[in-house]
């Protein structure tokens, strides 16, 4: 079958990892007789670079013309490159926001599993690992304080900023679901991470949760206040199975189990509206420091389109090829320098791509 893909190469390392998923999905296509056709978008510094905006009306419709979006990450550095030098609304990451909005991706699944290879790449302490952990963090991503009234005022000299964290009950309501639906397929366990001892939205959120929870009576859940949930990431990782959160919560809660995992380079995102269409990223960025270098891991971004090919297109045996090679590369001993450890092999971007696309 043909299926149109929407690609993002993006800014810094993300060309570089895009190039490596394109491989693979190039040669997920040649063993299962599918085709790819590829419509590259333009978003964040690149897009600004040739329109003055970081996202397009052309690019959102391109975006909502394909079955789905593969990205790589958008952003530069913030000291060194003229795209900070706009007013916040024109730069990179306003675009991210911009479309995630325009497509309504209100569901952001990020999954943070131990690979059994990479337990000494986790900077955990073996006891502290144990069996591993599996867990995926279901994110709100059209809410809260990314989305909410934003202003800085000057008034009698004194310099104001604003920002304002806003959730109604439909928008707790449908990520709730989400995470609920997800629970059922994996552990049955949901962790719902808010701030109720303190903030009024936290408040509704736990309340909605809890209504949403008498659908899934076979779901344990529990509440956990997100200063807690970020010590218990590093405490024992394993008692978790879906962590439910809010916007602001899930980005940080997100890095931070990612790097449990060994590597932010290693965590894979999936940005979901109430259809089967979706945007897949890694959860990283766009790494400035390392761009260029030839040495970022492409893994998230191929995971990633991993998410894209089950999510979106129904390709699962295709999906569980794609993590099989990965699986395998790893289990051979292949690293790129952010999980590299003694005795293993060391190889750049280019390689590991070629590395999983032969192994499909
Ligand atoms: P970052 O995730 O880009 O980098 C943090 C650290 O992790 C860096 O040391 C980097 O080298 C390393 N790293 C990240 N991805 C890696 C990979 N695949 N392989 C190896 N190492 C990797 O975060 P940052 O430095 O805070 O942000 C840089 C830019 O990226 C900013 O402009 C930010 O706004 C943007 N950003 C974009 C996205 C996105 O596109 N979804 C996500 C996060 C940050
Ligand atoms: C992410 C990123 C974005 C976010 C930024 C670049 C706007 O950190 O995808 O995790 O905060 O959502
Ligand atoms: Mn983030």
């Amino acid at each position: 079958m043909n299926y149109k893909i929407a690609l993002i190469p993006g800014d810094g390392i993300g060309p570089e990892i895009v190039t490596e998923a394109k491989k693979v999905l190039d040669q997920v296509c040649g063993v299962y007789g599918h085709s790819f056709s590829y419509e590259e978008v333009l978003l964040g510094g690149a897009s600004i670079d040739v329109h003055g905006v970081p996202l397009t009306d052309e690019a959102v419709e391109t975006a909502k013309a394909s079955d789905a979006v593969l990205m790589g990450s958008i952003g530069g550095d913030a000291k060194t490159s003229p795209w900070y030098q706009l007013e916040p609304s024109k730069r990179p990451e306003a675009g991210l926001l911009a479309i995630r909005k325009a497509l309504n991706l209100f569901a952001n699944l990020r999954p943070a599993y131990l690979y059994d290879e990479l337990k000494g790449a986790c900077p955990l302490k073996e006891e502290v690992i144990g069996d591993g952990f599996d867990m995926i963090i279901v994110r709100e991503l059209t809410g809260g304080l990314y989305f909410g009234e934003r202003k800085t005022v000057v008034e009698n000299g004194v310099t104001t900023a604003v920002d304002t964290l806003t959730y109604n009950e439909n928008e707790i309501r449908r990520i709730a679901v989400k995470a609920f639906d997800i629970a059922m397929k994996r552990n049955k366990k949901v962790t719902s991470v808010d701030k109720a001892n303190v903030l009024d939205s936290s408040r509704l959120w736990r309340r909605v949760v809890e209504e949403v929870a008498k659908d899934y009576p076979e779901v344990a859940l529990e509440h956990m206040l997100v200063d807690n949930c970020a010590m218990q990431l590093v405490h024992d990782p394993g008692q978790f199975d879906v962590i439910l959160t809010e916007n602001m919560f899930g980005d940080i809660l997100s890095d931070e189990a990612s790097m449990v995992t060994g590597s932010i380079g290693m965590l894979s995102s999936a940005s979901l509206n109430e259809t089967k269409f979706g945007l897949y990223e890694p959860s990283h960025g766009s790494a400035p420091d390392i761009a260029g270098k030839g040495i970022a891991n492409p893994l998230a971004t191929i995971l990633s389109a991993a998410m894209m090919l089950r999510y979106s297109l129904d390709l699962d045996k295709e999906a569980d090829a794609v993590e099989a090679a990965v699986q395998k590369v790893l289990t051979e001993g292949y690293r790129t320098v952010d999980i590299m450890a003694d005795g293993m092999k060391q190889v750049g971007t280019k390689e590991m791509g070629d590395l999983i696309a032969e192994r499909i």
